[in-house]
């Protein structure tokens, strides 16, 4: 069923309590990626220009003692927020009490807040974190409406998103949120097809809910980064010193054998004898000689998986094709990346945190149809999980 979304509230003169995922790289106060907070200002704008008071909540990273705190606030964000926006920024240094209460009450319509980090709560007995029911009521008594923009956190059941959502009468979905369930919802559920889904990085581990959930959905399943070569152990194949996870062949074994002819693997490697950008290379068809280790995939599986994709009409893309931080490793996460900007007739969709992070890196995501701002969030999402988060939002 449809969510309920932010377009559906009548925000004039209200508070409108918005969580937002702000959970941004930051050191010593700079912000390496904005992407998070340009993605949340549709919704913030729309709440803004409407005359809603704008109130919002993020978690960033992880506090786990008094010094973190240092480390963790929210005011960088306040500052790049408002420089974004165009507007002033109310950043509250605290995440209850009176100090927060006043500033909420002294804002006119049009206004925004940002509260500092929610997680500050979890020094004392993670409040947050663990969605301590009266912290999710009195986040939720400090406004008059909810809106969760925040899709990054929508795999967490915590005080800022569930707790909130479950003390107001309604909570809606921003634009952002609305577009992540479009994207990554419709391409797995509804998808136009043909449907191809490449899954790279380097653990099997990681990704078998998501290998097992698209095998049952995607036409084509492509697998490339270093988890090939588990499935290439599975298929009693050499592999060097590349990466293994000896305990997870087994399961490889069955994804191979149930996966029959859907499940495409790489075809040749670029191999080196060590992990490092600058000792000599080369490319090895198939078996991985005793001594050397796979980086990258070779340019007959470039060419193999560019075939596979080039009549998709939905592609969904998670995890790298290589090391692609190291330059001598990136072709095939490139290669992968231009060739799926140039399918002018499919929806492009990346999800997940090393691969949104190579496409941004390698310069391809403008190509893209969309670039999910989840991390675990997609991941969970694309294994078919239902969030909590997003379970918390009201149906139309
Ligand atoms: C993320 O970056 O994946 C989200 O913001 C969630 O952060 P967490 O893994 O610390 O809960």
């Amino acid at each position: 069923m449809a969510k309920l979304t932010v377009s559906d509230l009548d925000v004039t003169g209200k508070k409108v309590l918005i969580r937002v995922d702000f959970n941004v790289p930051i050191k010593n106060g700079v912000i390496g990626n904005d992407n998070r907070i340009v993605a949340a200002l549709p919704t913030i704008k729309y709440i803004v220009e409407n005359g809603g008071k704008a109130i919002l909540f993020s978690h960033l990273g992880r506090v786990k003692t008094e010094e973190d705190k240092k480390e963790l606030s929210l005011r960088p964000v306040a500052e790049k927020l408002a420089d974004l926006i165009k507007k002033p920024v109310t950043f509250v240094p605290t995440t209850r009490g009176a100090q927060l209460e006043e500033a909420i009450n002294k804002m006119n319509n049009g206004d925004i807040l940002l509260v500092e980090n929610t997680r500050f709560e979890d020094l004392d007995g993670k409040k947050e974190s663990k969605n301590d029911p009266e912290l999710g009521k009195y986040w939720a008594s400090l406004g008059d409406l909810f809106v969760n923009d925040a899709f990054g956190t929508a795999h967490r059941s915590h005080a800022s998103n569930v707790g909130i959502a479950s003390n107001m009468d309604q909570a809606a979905a921003g634009f952002l949120l609305e577009k992540e369930i479009k994207f990554l919802g419709n391409a797995v559920d509804t998808p136009v097809r043909p449907f191809v889904a490449i899954l790279g990085g380097a653990k099997v581990s990681d990704k078998i809910g998501v290998i097992d959930h698209l095998l049952s959905k995607a036409d084509k399943v492509i697998i490339g980064g270093g988890m090939t070569y588990t499935f290439y152990a599975a298929k009693g194949m050499s592999i060097g010193n590349s990466l293994v996870e000896s305990d997870k062949i087994d399961l490889a074994k069955e994804i191979i054998g149930k996966a029959g002819d859907k499940l495409v693997l790489p075809v040749d490697s670029v191999v080196a004898e060590k992990f490092d950008n600058d000792v000599p290379n080369k490319t090895v068809d198939g078996d991985i000689p005793a001594g050397y280790m796979a980086l990258d995939i070779g340019p007959k599986s470039i060419a193999l998986f560019k075939d596979v994709l080039k009549d998709a009409k939905t592609v969904v893309w998670n995890g790298p094709m290589g090391v692609f931080e190291m330059s001598n490793y990136a072709e095939g996460t490139l290669e992968i990346g231009k060739f799926l900007g140039t399918l002018s007739d499919a929806t492009t969709i990346v999800g997940g945190g090393d691969s949104t992070a190579a496409v941004q890196q390698l310069g391809v995501a403008d190509q893209l149809t969309h670039i999910s701002t989840g991390g675990g969030a997609s991941l969970e999402y694309l294994e078919g999980k239902t969030l909590p988060g997003i379970a918390a939002v009201s149906d139309k």
